[in-house]
């Protein structure tokens, strides 16, 4: 999850989309695609889902209520950009999962190169483990590599061992560890 992001619902709230909890998409079922202005709305429900379930994880300084406005201005700065990409995954239901990333710079100091960071990635519960993900993260990194990308970087929190599970399922391996003392 992209670091840094607050929101305030104490629950993961499911957005629009339906279906009991376990169902198993057809293949073909879910549509991976490039977010556009009118889909704002319904990614930016799925990024307070996000922050609700962050939330749930036990992140208390997380608040989704209050997220709502943070999460269409953040949501609508990735759409249509160039160096930014916003994918939404569709399934009959509406929009059931999303991913939100950029394009970055080393220094040269640190080599120069160029390459991509993912913010966010998020399935709704009863779509979870049907390939979604998967789909979401393949999409952009083929959208990094079209950019000459040959890096892609992202944050999860140590506690998340799911989106852990499901980082090192796609072949990503630890880079760094965030440390922080409170005072
Ligand atoms: C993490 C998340 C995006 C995964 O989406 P998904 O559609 O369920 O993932 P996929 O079905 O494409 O899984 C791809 C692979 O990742 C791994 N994986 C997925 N979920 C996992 C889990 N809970 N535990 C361990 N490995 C997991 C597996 O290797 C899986 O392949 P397999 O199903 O063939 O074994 C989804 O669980 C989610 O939205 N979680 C809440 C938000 C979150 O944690 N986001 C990521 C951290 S920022």
């Amino acid at each position: 999850m992209r670091s840094g992001r607050r929101s305030s619902r104490g629950s993961e709230t499911p957005p629009g989309a339906g279906g009991p909890r376990g169902r198993t998409p057809r293949s073909g079922e879910v549509q991976v695609r490039a977010a556009r202005a009118e889909d704002v709305g319904s990614v930016a429900a799925l990024w307070v889902a996000l922050l609700a379930y962050h939330r749930d994880l036990g992140e208390e300084d997380i608040h989704p209520s209050r997220a709502s406005a943070e999460g269409r201005r953040f949501i609508k700065e990735h759409v249509g950009t160039g160096d930014r990409i916003c994918l939404v995954a569709e399934s009959g239901d509406g929009a059931i999962g999303f991913l939100v990333g950029t394009l970055r710079k080393r220094s040269a100091a640190f080599g120069g190169w160029r390459y991509g960071h993912i913010y966010d990635v998020y399935v709704h519960g009863p779509y979870r483990r049907t390939g979604v993900g998967r789909a979401l993260v393949e999409e952009a990194v083929r959208w990094f590599r079209a950019r000459g990308v040959r890096r892609v970087q992202l944050q999860v929190r140590a506690h998340n061992a799911a989106g852990i599970g499901f980082w090192k399922g796609l072949g990503f391996g630890d880079l760094a560890v965030t440390m922080e003392r409170r005072l």
